[in-house]
């Protein structure tokens, strides 16, 4: 029960941010009235999806981890230091500059924009060595 739990909430957080790595390009490109809009869907995948996620993972993780796992294990440790850099990097930048598009009339510049865009795709990879270790657990 937890556990599809904790799949759930993967499953969530991954979908969300592959969304975002791949309208972002496209809002980035797109008019005035259709570029508000994508990012306005972007926020509410963000609320959706990516928060509701990231929250059920968390959650469900830690009570996988507590009894079943030592406290060292490896693939636990730096998976969980991953998961804290992506939602980091999500908490600090990519959701405000999300909230941020929704609303201004388009973006600040093209260099956020683009900035967004490569630390959208770092997120996406670091979560996806995660699902890589909590699947294969290599050590
Ligand atoms: C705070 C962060 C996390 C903790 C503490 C955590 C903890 C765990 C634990 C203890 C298990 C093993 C459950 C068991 O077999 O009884 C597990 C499995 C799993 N986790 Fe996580 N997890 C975290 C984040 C994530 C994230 C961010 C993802 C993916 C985006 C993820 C995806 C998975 C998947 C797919 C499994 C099932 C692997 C399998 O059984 O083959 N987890 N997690």
């Amino acid at each position: 029960m937890l556990k599809t739990l904790h799949v759930f909430g993967a499953i969530f957080l991954l979908g969300g941010v592959t969304t975002h790595a791949l309208l972002r390009p496209m809002a980035a490109r797109a008019a005035d009235v259709a570029q508000l809009a994508l990012y306005e869907f972007a926020w509410r995948v963000q609320l959706a999806t990516v928060y509701v996620g990231s929250a059920l993972v968390l959650i469900t993780g830690l009570l996988l981890w507590i009894g079943h796992f030592k406290l060292f294990t490896g693939w636990l440790l730096l998976g969980v230091l991953l998961y804290a850099a992506a939602m980091g990097l999500d908490g600090a930048f990519l959701a405000p500059n999300l909230r941020r598009a929704r609303t201004a009339a388009g973006e600040a510049s093209s260099a956020v924009a683009g900035a967004a865009m490569t630390v959208q795709l770092v997120a996406w990879l670091l979560l996806v060595v995660v699902v890589f270790l909590m699947v294969a657990r290599p050590f």
